[in-house]
């Protein structure tokens, strides 16, 4: 494939209907998204995408059913654990962004020696956004740039220092970002990241978007013409 982008991210969507639609519970449909997350990141490696991140869980997720929030939490700390061999065998560097503080010390844990034993490798970055907002990140970052900086620096800051300060930090903006169920929003995710970004929406619930989906929207991306705000 030629103009493969350099970072994929995806808002996977559409687990609860997927499940609800066969009469199951919600939780049904992301378990059934992890084999997902698994088939997109296969594809991802496969075809030479460099950063490939995930909005697993957003600040907002937090308002759900208790029950469905740690469900989800153990989901994802199962899969984590499950995955390492498959990733070092990969080259796969795993990174989880957003307010870790509101994460529990277990899963805590679990992450950090994730994120410790794949440091090293380089054929693609994961990224697993948890407990992410955009609106967070560029609070955080502008009260970390605030506590950073003297009073004119911060006054004389351009939007090239500010970004250090965002979690992304060192991260490529992503090129592409797939949204799956036919929701056609950005929902609070990467709101500064994605100022340049190409959209792909799909109609497919996130439980069924696999391999085949995931190079559809590769496609989709390599017929666009990204002009930056510039003429051409
Ligand atoms: C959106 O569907 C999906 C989520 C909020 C959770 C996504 C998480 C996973 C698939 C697990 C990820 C695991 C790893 C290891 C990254 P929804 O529940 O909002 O669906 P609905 O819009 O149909 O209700």
């Amino acid at each position: 494939m030629n103009n493969v982008p350099q970072h994929v991210s995806i808002i996977m969507d559409g687990n609860g209907r997927w499940a609800k639609a066969r009469g199951k519970e919600r939780i049904y449909g992301h378990f059934e998204g992890v084999e997902s997350v698994r088939a997109c990141t296969e594809a991802a490696v496969e075809d030479g995408v460099k950063y490939l991140s995930l909005y697993a869980f957003s600040e907002e997720n937090w308002n759900r059913p208790k029950e469905e929030v740690s469900t989800l939490m153990e989901l994802m700390m199962e899969s984590i654990r499950k995955e390492l061999s498959t990733m070092m065998d990969n080259g796969v560097r795993f990174v989880v962004l957003g307010n870790r503080a509101r994460l529990s010390d277990k899963l805590n844990a679990a992450i950090d020696g994730m994120m410790e034993q794949t440091a090293s490798n380089d054929r693609m970055t994961l990224i697993v956004f948890l407990s992410y907002s955009g609106k967070w990140d560029i609070m955080q970052a502008m009260k970390k740039a605030a506590a950073t900086l003297s009073p004119e620096e911060f006054q004389n800051m351009e939007a090239a220092d500010f970004e250090r300060y965002l979690v992304t930090a060192g991260i490529p903006d992503p090129d592409l970002l797939i949204r799956t169920s036919g929701e056609e929003r950005i929902s609070n995710y990467l709101l500064w990241q994605s100022a340049y970004t190409e959209f792909v929406f799909s109609p497919v619930l996130w439980p069924d978007f696999r391999k085949d989906e995931f190079r559809a929207a590769l496609r989709e991306y390599s017929s666009r013409d990204r002009r930056y705000g510039k003429v051409k």
